[in-house]
């Protein structure tokens, strides 16, 4: 088959719901894939930064590998001897009392509005239905129904009503607002992206979590972080709340967690909150699975053994600096933090940024516009220097060839 044939297949078979870049993959190894006719790539995009650790870590395959061979899947109707390794280990490695796994992004940001309305109305004494959670514009938060429900893309949204009540938008990074918003009593949390990821990775004002943190704590509302982008060392500390030194109340966390190895997502908070969830009021079927749980560990450890925080911190300050060096009236904003990175793209004759990104394949690159402008560089955080700038070298290239 060619990659014209494994393109079709999908298309022929497959839900519309994505349009991929036109490349077929079929190995991954570190920051390296690989397509069906054998061309090697830089891998910019990391999964939408779930393969931090590098496409097919061998810590975290054997540890996969390993514990598929003994048992996969109990379901939490009983115990099992891994579910408890992994919940010490992440609870101690984030700082929290308690875990609650689930699978996707999606269902860990559910999972968190959930226990924010339990805690509202069992711990605030906000009455029965009546609790509001306060989000931003620009989030991206999954694509359940009561997620889009609060989204503020008509792309995401339009289509999809009725919608779930119950969440007040503020812009993102204003304060005034945010305080505005605290006025009302029936606020029981705040749900924020550090930095938005998929709105183009907009990086707030330094202080503003800090800040909204501490505005949140004094009116009693939930500070919740959704850092199933940010978090796992992507933006050179290990979670980007660390860079204010914020502690937020309910932790989310997805992706990066399992290296992109399998779906696995957790959510962290104290016992004050957490045990407002009881038996049976929320669970799922393969959440804390024994694979996930042995696969999570060694993605963790991974993160530590390999330095991958300090790494991403200190190759991010280069990758700015050097796409900052570009001379090209189509670089317009170079933003990010760590090695999450953006590149806002001005159309030039015609040229998009996907057009960019079609170019960027061409010469070994493989990175996805996100909301048209704007193109996303976020490769796995075992990037080392020296390719870095090979890295570097092929972004420049190829818009500086654009423009000739
Ligand atoms: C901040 C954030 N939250 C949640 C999600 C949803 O995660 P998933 O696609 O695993 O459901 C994403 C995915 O990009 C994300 O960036």
């Amino acid at each position: 088959m060619t990659a014209n044939d494994y393109m079709q297949r999908e298309d022929r078979y497959g839900a519309h719901n994505y349009h991929p870049l036109p490349v077929v993959l079929e190995k991954g190894e570190g920051v390296f894939v690989w397509d069906v006719d054998g061309k090697k790539y830089f891998d910019f995009l990391s999964a939408y930064s779930a393969v931090n650790q590098g496409h097919c870590h061998p810590k975290i395959i054997n540890a996969m590998t390993e514990q598929a061979k003994i048992l996969t899947l109990t379901s939490r109707a009983f115990y099992n001897n891994v579910l408890g390794e992994f919940e010490e280990y992440v609870t101690k490695y984030f700082g929290y009392d308690k875990v609650l796994p689930m699978n996707t992004g999606a269902e860990a940001d559910e999972t968190a509005i959930k226990l924010c309305r339990k805690w509202a109305y069992t711990k605030k004494g906000i009455t029965e239905n009546q609790a509001k959670i306060i989000v931003c514009e620009g989030n991206f938060h999954g694509r359940t129904t009561t997620i889009v429900s609060f989204s503020t893309d008509p792309t995401a949204k339009e289509g999809f009503g009725p919608f779930t009540p119950g969440f007040v938008t503020i812009p993102y990074n204003d304060l005034a607002a945010l305080e505005k918003a605290l006025e009302d009593p029936n606020v029981a949390g705040f749900l924020v992206e550090p930095i938005q990821g998929e709105a183009g990775v907009y990086v707030p004002d330094e202080g503003y979590l800090k800040k909204a943190a501490e505005m949140c704590k004094a009116k009693n509302v939930l500070f919740i972080a959704d850092e199933v982008q940010t978090g796992i060392a992507r933006t050179g500390k290990m979670l980007a709340c660390d860079h204010e030194n914020v502690h937020p109340d309910i932790l989310i966390l997805g992706k990066a967690i399992s290296g992109g190895a399998m779906p696995v997502s957790a959510v962290l908070a104290d016992d004050d909150i957490m045990l407002c969830i009881k038996p049976g009021e929320h669970g799922s079927t393969f959440g804390g699975n024994p694979v996930a749980a042995k696969v999570a560990i060694a993605a963790l450890e991974v993160i530590k053994e390999e330095k991958l925080t300090e790494n991403a911190e200190r190759l991010g300050k280069i990758f700015r600096d050097e796409m900052k060096k570009i001379k090209s009236d189509r670089v317009e904003i170079v933003r990010g933090k760590g090695l999450l990175n953006a590149v806002v793209i001005k159309p030039l004759e015609g040229k998009t940024a996907w057009d960019v990104c079609l170019a960027l394949r061409d010469n070994g690159l493989l990175a996805k516009p996100t909301h048209d402008h704007i193109i996303r560089f976020a490769p796995p955080l075992v990037i080392t220097e020296k390719q870095l700038m090979d890295a570097v070298e092929i972004i420049k290239k190829t818009i500086l060839d654009m423009d000739k």
